[in-house]
């Protein structure tokens, strides 16, 4: 169902991406560039940025700050609209993938990295921004990255699963409460399956203070070598970008650029109406035993 509000994707509007420096963020950076939007990029990585900002033929304004800090996030909104009457298209695109071992054996660093980064850094977003979107001439839309791991829960990749299950009912939320206020944004959620980017590289950008992580682990390090091959198989990123540009146009909620992912509710509620106990996935465990741990 296409969405009420009077946004367009159009030339000359301005976008703002977290997360541009790498993978679908930067995949979004370009193909925005190309439709000749301005573009505000946000990351923590700031070589990686400055050479994304350099690739652009636009000029865009660079933000080297971490999502997860709602004092940094508030005070970039202020100097965006400082420069630029409206935000059309904010893109909370920022995220992390946590270290993959049982759930009792994550750190309490591990739940706060991956949950300020891929949860607050999206709140941050919203406190920062809608405030001012509300009151801005012009329509604006509102997209928010998830994940197929929103629809599903796997096992050992259970803190970043809990992220995108909390993604995706905030940007839920989110969409009904600006649809309730009958205000002028749209809302849509991005939810991937395997794209081909640095995600599982994502320790890279990991603060000091909360690199405390769980002990390495078999299971964890044969699940890093079945992901490693997902991930390099995956989608390009940029053919992501394509699916949110088309989505956008076409006034859509949820962005899947594997659309089989929308299976995955129906998957779930059987399973819960049938009162089924969750199962590993058999494949998945055949593979574990099989597969030899990442070096
Ligand atoms: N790659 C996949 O298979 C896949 C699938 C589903 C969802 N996603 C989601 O897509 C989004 C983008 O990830 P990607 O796959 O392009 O990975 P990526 O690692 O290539 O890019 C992520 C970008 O986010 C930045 N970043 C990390 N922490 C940050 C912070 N605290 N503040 C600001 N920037 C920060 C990184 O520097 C990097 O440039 C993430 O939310 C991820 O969870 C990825």
């Amino acid at each position: 169902m296409k969405q009420e509000n009077s946004f367009k994707l159009v030339k000359d509007n301005v976008a703002l991406i977290t997360g541009a420096a790498s993978g679908i963020g930067r995949a979004l950076a370009i193909a925005l560039d190309q439709l000749g939007l301005h573009l505000i990029l946000v990351d923590v990585e700031q070589q990686a940025l400055q050479s994304v900002s350099d690739t652009l033929t636009g000029e865009p304004l660079i933000f080297s700050i971490d999502v997860a800090n709602a004092a940094a996030m508030s005070q970039m909104a202020e100097t965006v609209y400082d420069k630029h009457a409206n935000v059309h298209l904010l893109i909370n695109n920022a995220g992390v993938m946590g270290p993959m071992a049982p759930i009792w054996e994550l750190e309490d660093s591990d739940w706060e990295w991956v949950l300020n980064v891929n949860v607050k850094g999206i709140a941050n977003g919203l406190r920062a921004f809608i405030p001012k979107m509300l009151k801005q001439p012009d329509a604006s839309h509102v997209v928010n990255t998830a994940s197929e791991a929103g629809f599903a829960a796997r096992a050992f990749v259970g803190v970043y699963h809990s992220s995108k299950h909390a993604v995706l009912a905030l940007t839920e939320t989110l969409a009904q409460e600006l649809n309730h206020l009958k205000a002028n944004i749209g809302v849509s959620v991005l939810c991937p399956g395997a794209v081909n980017t640095q995600v599982l590289k994502a320790a890279r950008n990991r603060p000091e203070s909360l690199s405390k992580t769980s002990a390495a682990n078999e299971i964890g390090e044969r699940l890093s070598s079945i992901y490693e091959h997902t991930i390099a198989k995956g989608m390009p990123a940029t053919d992501v970008a394509q699916v949110v540009i088309d989505g956008l146009t076409t006034g859509r909620f949820y962005l899947l650029p594997h659309p089989e992912i929308a299976d995955l509710p129906a998957a779930r509620a059987a399973a819960v109406k049938q009162d089924l106990h969750p199962q590993f996935d058999p494949n998945l465990a055949n593979f574990l035993t099989n597969t030899p741990a990442a070096k």
